[in-house]
C-alpha cells in the first residue's frame, strides 16, 4: 500500500509510565481520520510522538515512505506535516497578521497545496476581518481558525488538529468549525482529527480510531462506527 503516514508499534508516555503502546495504522494520501478517545486516553501524546514533541516515543513512524521517527521537529514540519495545537495555543501577543505571517516562514520545496496569506484571507473572510486584532482577543472559533489557517500556510500535506472543537459553542462548531473541516477533505488534504466530540468526527471524518487502555480498539469507516452505540457507549462514554 503507499501509505502516506504508516505507524507501527508505536508507544509512548510519561517518567516510564505507557500512556500508548502498540499503535500501529496507515493513513493513506487524502484520506481523513478522526482519532477518537475519551479525556487522557492519549490522543495528544500520539499526536505529540508523530512531531517529536514531549518524551521520545518508540516504534517507526514513516512520511512518505521515510523514516521521521524522532526526528527534530523542524525537520518534520518542512517535510509537510502540520499540527494545530490543542488549546488556546498561539502567540496573544502578535496580531493575527503577524501570526499569520509566521507560518509562512517554514521553508518547503514545492507543495501539493501552496497558499499564500491572500489565500488564507480569501478563504476566511473572518480572520481578514480580525487581521488586526490581538491574538488574544480572538474569540474561540476565530483562534481555531486561525490555528488552521496556520497550518495550511505551512503548504503541509498532512493537516494534523488536536481537538480544534475544545471549549467552542456548539454554534461556532457547526457554523464555523465543520464547514472549514469539510473542505479540508473536499480539497484532497491527508487530514488526521483528533477529538471528543463524536459527532463532528463522525460528520467529517471518513474513518474513526479509538484510542482506550492505551490501544487501538476500534479501527473501521465512521459508517460503522454510527452503528456500534455499543462500542461508542464503552469506549466514548455516549
Ligand atoms: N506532560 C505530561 N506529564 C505527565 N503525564 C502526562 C503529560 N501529558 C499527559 N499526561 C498523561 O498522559 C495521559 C494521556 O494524556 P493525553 O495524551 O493528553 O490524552 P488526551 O489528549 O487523549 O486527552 C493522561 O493520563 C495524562 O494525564
Ligand atoms: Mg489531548
Amino acid at each position: 500500500m503507499n501509505a502516506m503516514l504508516d505507524i507501527r508499534n508505536l508507544a509512548n508516555g510519561y517518567g516510564g509510565a505507557e500512556v500508548i503502546s502498540g499503535i500501529s495504522f496507515s493513513m493513506a494520501q487524502g484520506e481523513s481520520v478522526a482519532l477518537l478517545g475519551r479525556n487522557g486516553a492519549g490522543k495528544t501524546t500520539l499526536l505529540h510522538s508523530l512531531f517529536n514533541i514531549g518524551p521520545p516515543c518508540s516504534g517507526e513512524i514513516r512520511y512518505k515512505n521515510q523514516d521521521i521517527t524522532r526526528q527534530p521537529t523542524h525537520r518534520i514540519a518542512r517535510m509537510g506535516l502540520a499540527l494545530a495545537p490543542q488549546g488556546r495555543g498561539g502567540f496573544p501577543d502578535l496580531r493575527v497578521r503577524e501570526s499569520l505571517g509566521l507560518a509562512t516562514l517554514i521553508p518547503r520545496g514545492p507543495a501539493a497545496h501552496p497558499c499564500t496569506i491572500d489565500d488564507i484571507y480569501r478563504r476566511f473572510p473572518r480572520l481578514h476581518e480580525r487581521r488586526h486584532s490581538l491574538c488574544a482577543n480572538l474569540s474561540g472559533g476565530e483562534r481555531q481558525l486561525l490555528a488552521l489557517a496556520r497550518a495550511l500556510l505551512t503548504r503541509a500535506d498532512l493537516i494534523v488538529l488536536d481537538e480544534p472543537s475544545e471549549g467552542l459553542a456548539p454554534m461556532a462548531i457547526r457554523d464555523m468549525l465543520q464547514p472549514e473541516l469539510l473542505k479540508l477533505r473536499d480539497q484532497g488534504y491527508t487530514v488526521l482529527l483528533a477529538e471528543q466530540n463524536i459527532d463532528l468526527a463522525l460528520a467529517v471524518a471518513g474513518r474513526a480510531i479509538i484510542l482506550a487502555d492505551r490501544r487501538i480498539v476500534f479501527d473501521g469507516g465512521v459508517d460503522e462506527l454510527r452503528q456500534r452505540p455499543d462500542i461508542q457507549k464503552i469506549h466514548l462514554g455516549l
